[in-house]
């Protein structure tokens, strides 16, 4: 979490709260209500490694991102089904799922997407038989580009559309950074953090140049922190020496209240509204918005 400086009227001048890595912590404003909504600005949560908190992120800055009135879908990218069950929904009792959309030329996206208990945050499922339509795609036309086909539909319904990615850079993987106008990249405060990292901005910037060039890094969030540890602390300046203001300045630090939340199959931001996860999810939709990464 950042830095507090000293508060109060004893303070000798306003000083600045600092983020984990020194930076001045800009008063990110409470995004302005909106008046209408779409078109949907897509967001890839992407990351090869696995645990490093793709889904945690998907959920719950989908859940602050609504908390905020932002009409917000969540697309379950991965065959385990995670961020379906984190949202209470049970995906292996599901027979349509977004694979049924991604192979059925006749399937509805209207008739899959399902409501959760949070206003205005959707979500579109997946289960297991998704690993399937990796190894299928490969023979179709454009197999690129058929998560973008099937999300063409609900592209004004919505403000903002994340994409929680499986923890690999398959075909599955392209398709969501195809469909994407940014990517977001968790990245777990542990010391072999950065290995991948170069192979996955490497995909990026293929995608880019070969299918999507709208496509942009949005930022690196900096996942699992803990400023009690030298080595946390050590991990996030290397990100920041290589990546510079692409490491955002919202830092979500480590509890265990996030696998407590999943237990429980409800975003942080309800099942802990006032704790220090929650704020942090929180920051990161006002940070987005006032990056212009989010509507
Ligand atoms: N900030 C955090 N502090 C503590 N635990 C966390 C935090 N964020 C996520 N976790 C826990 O770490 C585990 C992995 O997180 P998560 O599932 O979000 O990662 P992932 O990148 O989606 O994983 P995968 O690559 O398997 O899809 C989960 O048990 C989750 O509850
Ligand atoms: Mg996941």
């Amino acid at each position: 979490m950042s830095s507090q400086a000293p508060s109060g009227s004893s303070a000798p001048q306003d000083e600045p709260l600092l983020d984990p890595v020194g930076r001045p912590l800009p008063d990110f404003p409470v995004p302005v209500p909106l008046g209408s909504h779409g078109p949907a600005r897509i967001i890839a949560l992407c990351n090869q490694k696995g645990g490093v908190g793709k889904t945690t992120t998907t959920i719950n800055l989908g859940a602050a991102l609504a908390e905020y009135g932002r009409r917000v879908l969540i697309v379950d990218f991965d065959p385990q089904g995670a961020a379906s069950v984190g949202l209470g929904v049970s995906p292996h009792e599901l027979d349509l799922t977004v694979y049924n959309l991604l192979m059925e030329r006749r399937a509805v996206i209207a008739d899959i997407i399902c409501t959760t208990s949070i206003e205005n945050l959707d979500l579109l499922p997946a289960n297991i038989d998704l690993s399937a339509a990796e190894v299928q795609l490969v023979g179709e036309v454009a197999r690129e580009s058929a998560l973008s086909r099937v999300l063409r539909p609900v592209m004004e319904d919505y403000d903002v559309i994340l994409i929680d990615c499986q923890p690999s850079l398959g075909l599955l993987t392209v398709n969501a950074l195809t469909a994407a106008h940014g990517v977001l990249i968790p990245l777990e405060c542990e010391f072999f953090a950065l290995r991948g990292v170069a192979l996955l901005v490497e995909t990026i910037e293929k995608v880019r140049d070969r299918l999507n060039p709208r496509l942009e890094v949005d930022g690196i969030l900096a996942t699992m922190y803990d400023p009690r540890t030298l080595h946390s602390r050590e991990v996030i300046s290397r990100v920041k020496e290589a990546f510079g203001d692409t490491l955002l300045h919202t830092v979500v630090g480590r509890t265990v209240k996030f696998p407590d939340s999943s237990i429980s199959a409800e975003p942080i931001t309800t099942y802990a509204p006032a704790h220090a996860g929650a704020i942090a999810y929180r920051q990161l939709a006002r940070e987005l918005v006032a990056r212009g990464d989010a509507a």
